[in-house]
This record gives structure tokens, C-alpha cells and sequence, in this order.
């Protein structure tokens, strides 16, 4: 077997619950999945990853858990889950699971244990303190709903939860619970499943004694004390060795994190995952979250591609995306609405020429974009709600609403836009949630058959790599960092190089090729014009184009 095989491929990223609804119900289930994978196949992905498909309450829609060993009835049952991970692996595509393990439901039963008392077998698998003084054990804020702590009259204790009320946290410090991990991990592996994307899993060590956070860090004055925790290393070698004895590999969520904390993880004495998640692109438009929205800078985007680039170099391996089921549609974000097709194509060029592996979400192989709904009340995500009701209550309601159409993870979990039919022909039931009414413009029936669509620009991009040494472990480098409108790259490997082109601007522009591409002439390879002229120096919006050389 090759090792490292995750390096040459490119995953598609599956949020079930608004995929394809194969049974009518109006929610996506894996009955809808199945009947998709030739689609997801003809795209030339090379795996999926599924968000949670266990069994939730959905309070955050899946990642608070209430039975890791099973599928949640909406999705189908086990037995279904066994057919697309068996039609899947036929088709050559690999699958791997969200692994939640920070937190579970508060209905998992464990914790409906843990809470009734202080001395049952579940009593220690969950953060449990006293009061402090009368007042909250400590100053932490959740991630999303209010302080971190909450009130079980029974044990007359709060339970620590870095995320929603119904996302306590579990204590890792308790090797019971490593080994619940441990066989959770070796249930989904023994089945057959390739790997794990590991949800939040650099918060999972909380150092002794839960300090007090800075105050001066809302939401996240704790997260000093939880990220990168003290034994966040040993816990995770633990986990890494239950792996070793499968062919499989792991990808951790690391938000917030660092090249050099990434690199602890990926190299060295500690080595124990093998990518990860990082947040830096994300920030182009916004600090920390979504919801402190900043305009759009291009720099910004193009430093934190660069710093994780040069950093991992030779070193690990990059994970690549623009869109999951956190964050708002990137049309609306990097590129714009007025020029969905190309913006659309070019942002797929930006990041799909770099090095790493790449994820694409759901959708956003035909450019879905934000939805707009008119009232707080039509969101459903945790988050938004309290994110609405809690900051900035003195704007006006078209303000505070304005913040979440730039923000929600709503947006990004609107029912698939398959056909104009009812429904962008997600159900032939009542859709669980709104469909984009712009499904009648932007859906893959009507991409199919136009041979410039984004869809078929995303086949002809991932085609290429796929064929190409230097688009697959080319070195990369930066040109003309301080443009505002232009992001240039190359990628170098073995006598080849590809310049790659990507215009950030909406009106025409000139363009200047590096001093070392002056001389001689590339093939132009792709680009999201039809007539383009490869000598032409000018760049029509969001024009991306890429040129192969040999040097
Ligand atoms: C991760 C998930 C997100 C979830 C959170 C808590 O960031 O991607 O969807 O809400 O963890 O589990
Ligand atoms: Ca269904």
C-alpha cells in the first residue's frame, strides 16, 4: 500500500441532512447519497468526507452526539450506511467519518448517568465543578451560547460546555473515556471506513484547575487554557495507535491554530495526525468568526495561503478548502454575486492549485450562494440565533440581520440545488429548511450541460491535477504579494512549472508575468474565459487563467 496515498487526492465533503432526500421525508438521508454517487464519482473526487451521521438531538445538527456506534433513523440505519461505504469503495472513492469526541449530546447516555449523581460509573466522564463563591466555576464563555458552564440541580454542580448548552464536554483526563474513543474509532475502522476528520480535536485536554480566561478575549477567553491543552499529545498518541492498525488516516480540526502549533501535530516525536484544518483563509472578511465581519481583503487571503504554503513545505502536508458546513457560501464572501460563474471558477482555481489535498463542499461545485431570509426566526443554527440576540442589540433589526446573512453556517446547509423542479429537486416531500430561490438559475442539471459551467470547470480543474506531477507536490511560490486585486503563483516540480492567474477584481485589469515567464511562451491550460488569447495581458473580472511551462 502507498503510504501517504490522502496526499494525491481531492475529497467532497457531504452534509446529509440537506444532500438528496431519497425517501421523501423533506430531510437528505444516505437512501439520497447512494442514489448520487455517480454523480459525486463523475466529478474525479477521490473520497468523501461525511459530517455526522449518528444519532442527534441536532441541537448543532449531528455534532452532538447521542449514540456513536449507530446511524441517525433520518439518514437511514447501519446496514445502509454499509451500502454506500461499499458502492463507494467500488467506485474507487474513500470515506471517512466525523469523529466528535470534545463533547457529546446531553442526551447521550452517558451523561444522563453522569448527571444523576456524584458516585455512578458515568459520575467523572464529563467536566463537573462546584460553584466558585457562589458564582460560576470559572470565567470561560461557550463557543456559542452564553458561559461555558451549566447548572444539574441533582449533583448541584455545572458541567463544562465549550460549545452549546447540549454539548457537554467530556473529560479526557478519565482513561475510561479514552478508551470509549479508542472503540468508537476501531467500530467505524473494522467496518471499513478510511479515516476520521476529527471535529474540534485540539480542545479535547483542558489544563488543571480551568484558570480563569483574559477577560479582555470574549467567547474565546478560555480557549488559552483548552487549546493545545497539556495533554494533548499523549491523548492523541493513544488514538494515533488504535490507526496504525488500519490503513486509514486522520485529519484534525484545529481552529484557531498556528503553522508551527499544526506542525507539533504532523511531524516530529508527537506526530499523530496526518493534515488539518486550519482557519486562516477564513478570516479575509471577518476576525475570529464570521460575525465580526471586516471587509474583504485580498492581502489577507493571500498572506494566509502563503504562510501555511512556505510554512509545511517539505515538512507535512496541507489540507485545502473554501467552503464547509461552518462557514457562509464563498461566492458571497471572495467573490460576488454579479459574477457568480466567474467568480466561481476562479476562486476554484485559487486554492485547487495549491499544494494539498483538497476538499470541496457540497454545492459548491455549481456556486451556491447566501441565503437571505427575513427574519432571525427562520434560522435554525445555534450559533446565529445567539449571536443575533446577544451582540450589537442597539442596531436596528435590518443591521443585526444584514450581519447574519454575511455569517450564518445557514447558508451553507440550504438543500442541494439539484433541477428546477420543486424543490431544486432535493425531496418530492417539504424540505427541511429553505431551498436558495436561485435554484431555478444555479443548479446541476442546467450545469451539466453547459460546458462552461462551474461544475464542469471544477471537473476540468480536478481532471488536470489529478494527471499532473507539479500540480500534485510542485513547490510553490508567491509573485507580486502586495496586489490588492491580482493572486499569482507558481508551483515548480521536476522541469515543469504552472503559473497560475487569478483575478480578484471585477473590471479590467493588466497583468504582468514574473521576469522568469517573460521570455519564453507557456500553454495556456485553463481558463474561465472562452476566447481567451494566452498573449493577451489584460484580465476581464475575476479572470483566472493557468499556464504551464518547461524550465
Ligand atoms: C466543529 C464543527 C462544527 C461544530 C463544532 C462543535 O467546529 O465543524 O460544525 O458546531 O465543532 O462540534
Ligand atoms: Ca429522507
Amino acid at each position: 500500500m502507498e503510504k501517504d496515498w490522502y496526499r494525491r487526492m481531492c475529497f467532497y465533503q457531504i452534509w446529509v441532512r440537506s444532500f438528496c432526500d431519497g425517501n421523501g421525508d423533506g430531510i437528505g438521508d444516505l437512501y439520497g447519497v447512494y442514489d448520487k454517487l455517480p454523480y459525486i464519482h463523475s466529478l474525479g473526487v477521490d473520497g468523501i468526507w461525511f459530517s455526522p451521521l449518528y444519532p442527534s438531538p441536532n441541537a448543532d445538527y449531528g455534532y452532538d452526539i447521542s449514540d456513536y456506534r449507530n446511524i441517525h433513523p433520518e439518514y437511514g440505519d447501519l446496514q445502509q450506511f454499509q451500502k454506500v461505504l461499499q458502492r463507494a469503495h467500488e467506485l474507487g472513492l474513500k470515506v471517512i467519518m466525523d469523529l466528535v469526541v470534545n463533547h457529546t449530546s446531553d442526551e447521550h447516555p452517558w451523561f444522563m448517568e453522569s448527571r444523576k449523581s456524584k458516585d455512578n460509573p458515568y459520575s467523572d466522564y464529563y467536566i463537573w465543578r462546584d460553584a466558585r463563591k457562589g458564582k460560576l466555576p470559572n470565567n470561560w464563555d461557550s463557543l456559542f451560547e452564553g458561559k461555558a458552564w451549566e447548572y444539574v440541580p441533582e449533583r448541584d454542580q455545572y458541567y463544562l460546555h465549550l460549545f452549546a448548552k447540549k454539548q457537554p464536554d467530556l473529560n479526557m483526563d478519565n482513561p475510561k473515556v479514552r478508551e470509549e474513543v479508542k472503540g468508537i474509532m476501531r467500530f467505524w475502522l473494522d467496518m471499513g471506513v478510511d479515516g476520521f476528520r476529527e471535529d474540534v480535536i485540539t480542545f479535547i485536554s483542558k489544563k488543571a484547575g480551568l484558570p480563569d480566561g483574559l477577560p479582555f478575549l470574549p467567547i474565546a477567553n478560555g480557549m488559552p487554557f483548552y487549546k493545545d491543552g497539556p495533554r494533548i499529545h499523549e491523548y492523541l498518541a493513544e488514538f494515533r495507535k488504535v490507526c496504525e492498525d488500519y490503513d486509514c488516516f486522520q485529519l484534525g480540526e484545529g481552529p484557531m491554530t498556528t503553522t508551527k502549533s499544526a506542525l507539533s501535530y504532523m511531524t516530529g516525536k508527537h506526530k499523530s495526525l496526518d493534515l488539518m484544518f486550519h482557519f486562516d483563509h477564513m478570516m479575509a472578511d471577518c476576525m475570529f468568526t464570521e460575525y465580526i465581519q471586516r471587509p474583504f481583503q485580498l492581502k489577507r487571503l493571500k498572506h494566509a495561503f502563503s504562510k501555511w504554503q512556505y510554512a509545511l513545505e517539505g515538512k507535512a502536508w496541507n489540507t485545502l478548502y473554501l467552503e464547509n458546513h461552518d462557514h457562509p457560501r464563498i461566492i458571497s464572501r471572495y467573490g460576488s454575486e454579479n459574477y457568480i460563474r466567474e467568480s466561481g471558477t476562479m476562486l476554484a482555481v485559487c486554492y485547487l492549485f495549491l499544494q494539498g489535498t483538497p476538499f470541496i463542499y457540497q454545492g459548491q461545485e455549481i456556486g451556491m450562494t447566501n441565503i437571505r431570509l427575513k427574519s432571525i426566526d427562520q434560522y435554525v443554527d445555534v450559533s446565529s440565533k445567539n449571536n443575533y440576540h446577544t451582540f450589537h442589540l442597539k442596531d436596528s433589526i435590518e443591521k443585526r440581520l444584514a450581519r447574519i446573512h454575511a455569517s450564518s453556517r445557514d447558508s451553507s446547509r440550504t438543500p442541494m440545488q439539484w433541477d428546477t423542479s420543486a424543490n431544486a429537486g432535493f425531496t418530492t416531500g417539504k424540505p427541511w429548511f429553505y431551498v436558495n430561490p436561485n435554484y431555478t438559475r444555479i443548479n446541476v442539471e442546467r450545469q451539466e450541460q453547459e460546458p462552461d459551467s462551474i461544475l464542469n470547470f471544477y471537473r476540468r480543474c480536478l481532471c488536470y491535477r489529478k494527471q499532473s506531477e507539479v500540480a500534485l507536490w510542485g513547490t510553490y511560490h508567491e509573485y507580486y504579494r502586495s496586489s490588492g486585486k491580482i493572486y499569482m503563483y507558481d508551483r515548480v516540480w521536476k522541469g515543469k512549472s504552472l503559473l497560475v492567474i487569478c483575478s480578484f477584481a471585477e473590471h479590467l485589469i493588466s497583468v504582468r508575468f514574473p521576469p522568469k515567464y517573460r521570455q519564453q511562451q507557456g500553454k495556456m491550460i485553463l481558463c474561465n474565459y472562452k476566447d481567451s488569447d494566452q498573449e493577451n495581458r489584460k484580465l476581464r473580472a475575476f479572470e483566472t487563467r493557468v499556464y504551464e511551462y518547461e524550465i
